[in-house]
């Protein structure tokens, strides 16, 4: 007992000092930009930042695509959008990042119903839950926060590409964190469960993301589409309950109090999504609205191309099919 209340008091002390730092450093996103006649994917956009991010997507007169795997959280997601702005071409489509059958179908209705797609906002994730190998033979947590992410972005880059210009680029934007400071990447233990702790998976996926988009940019010939990362910092939301039931309901609490709203959280994503100079960007990792640099082992091209093969692989993406997504 003495020892979980120690426990508890030194998460409390930490998490004053880390929540103090994030409010101290946050910034807004300032961007006035008005998305009419536009279109935005939001993974997650049905709670925590997802929301909010979708929310102000909306505001701004998108029409704005959530998606997530439970329709009722859907469901109550898209009152609260219409509830909080004028906007009602707002729809929510069921997409689960840990199978990838739900995956194809979900940008199979995009390619085939969608006229455009502006902005890509790559935000679902989980935390360090239980892990477990998926029907698709991956770590749950890897393919969630980024193998899917991977397939999914890839699928839609044809439509991202028909849609962006060299003035206005489609728009992705994937949401890394100050974990994948932690991350590593070792190509034979990729999923392997019993090598890696959750949160040690948690880090590699973060670190995976900005590989991508280090990679993806340099595939990318002509620049109307631009794909960055952004770190939101610490942030109050469900995302804590994942390491049990006391340990996470302590967390969940200290960060509804000490750390950035959801709503805070989104302002990087939203400034790299609007901002005209973020725009010009590609490959690039945003923090409080700014430009700054993920570590430097996120850069390397060899470990980028072999992560790109492995990832493809793991996903059934055959070289055919990639060359046509960029085509
Ligand atoms: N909170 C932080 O401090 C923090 C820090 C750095 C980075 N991040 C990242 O920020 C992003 C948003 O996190 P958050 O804190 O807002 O967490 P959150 O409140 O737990 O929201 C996560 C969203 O992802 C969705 N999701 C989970 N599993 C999915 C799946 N299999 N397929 C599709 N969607 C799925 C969730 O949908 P359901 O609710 O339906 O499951 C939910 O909408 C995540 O990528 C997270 O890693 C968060
Ligand atoms: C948005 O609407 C919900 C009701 O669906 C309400 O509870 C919430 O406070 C509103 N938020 C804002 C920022 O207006
Ligand atoms: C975003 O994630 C996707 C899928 O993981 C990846 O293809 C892309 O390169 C990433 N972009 C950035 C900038 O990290
Ligand atoms: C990655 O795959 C491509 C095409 O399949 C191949 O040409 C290349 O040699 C591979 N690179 C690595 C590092 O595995
Ligand atoms: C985008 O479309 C153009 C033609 O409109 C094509 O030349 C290019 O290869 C496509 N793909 C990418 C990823 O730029």
């Amino acid at each position: 007992m003495s020892l979980l209340l120690y426990i508890v008091a030194v998460i409390i002390i930490v998490a004053l000092i880390v929540g103090l730092y994030e409010k101290s450093t946050n910034a807004i996103c300032t961007s006035k930009k008005r998305l009419d006649g536009k279109t935005a994917i939001v993974t997650g956009g049905t709670t925590g930042m997802g929301l909010q991010i979708a929310t102000d997507l909306a505001d701004r007169g998108a029409r704005v695509i959530i998606a997530c795997p439970f329709k009722n959280e859907g469901v109550d997601a898209l009152k609260y959008i219409t509830d909080n702005t004028s906007n009602t071409d707002v729809v929510f489509k069921i997409l689960d990042l840990s199978s990838i059958a739900s995956i194809r179908e979900f940008a199979k209705d995009i390619i085939n119903n969608e006229k455009r797609l502006d902005i890509l906002m790559n935000n679902a994730g989980v935390g360090a839950v239980s892990e477990f190998i998926t029907d698709d033979g991956m770590s749950f947590i890897m393919q969630v926060n980024y193998f899917g992410q991977f397939l999914l972005t890839l699928l839609l880059l044809p439509l991202l590409n028909k849609t962006g210009t060299t003035t206005d680029p489609a728009r992705i934007v994937n949401t890394s964190s100050v974990l994948h400071n932690l991350g590593f990447i070792n190509m034979n233990k990729i999923n392997d469960i019993r090598y890696w702790f959750p949160v040690q998976f948690y880090a590699n996926s973060k670190l995976c993301l900005v590989l991508f988009a280090h990679e993806l940019t340099k595939r990318l010939k002509r620049n109307n589409v631009v794909v960055n990362c952004v770190d939101p910092g610490m942030v109050g939301t469900g995302i804590f309950r994942c390491v049990g039931n006391i340990l996470g309901g302590v967390v969940t609490v200290i960060g509804f109090v000490l750390f950035k709203t959801p709503w805070l959280g989104a302002q990087t994503a939203l400034h790299v999504a609007l901002d005209k100079k973020a725009g010009e960007l590609s490959g690039q990792f945003f923090k409080n609205c700014k430009l700054t640099r993920a570590k430097r082992s996120a850069y390397n091209d060899k470990v980028a191309v072999q992560l790109w093969n492995t990832s493809a692989s793991l996903v059934g993406l055959s070289s055919e099919e990639i060359e046509k997504c960029f085509q």
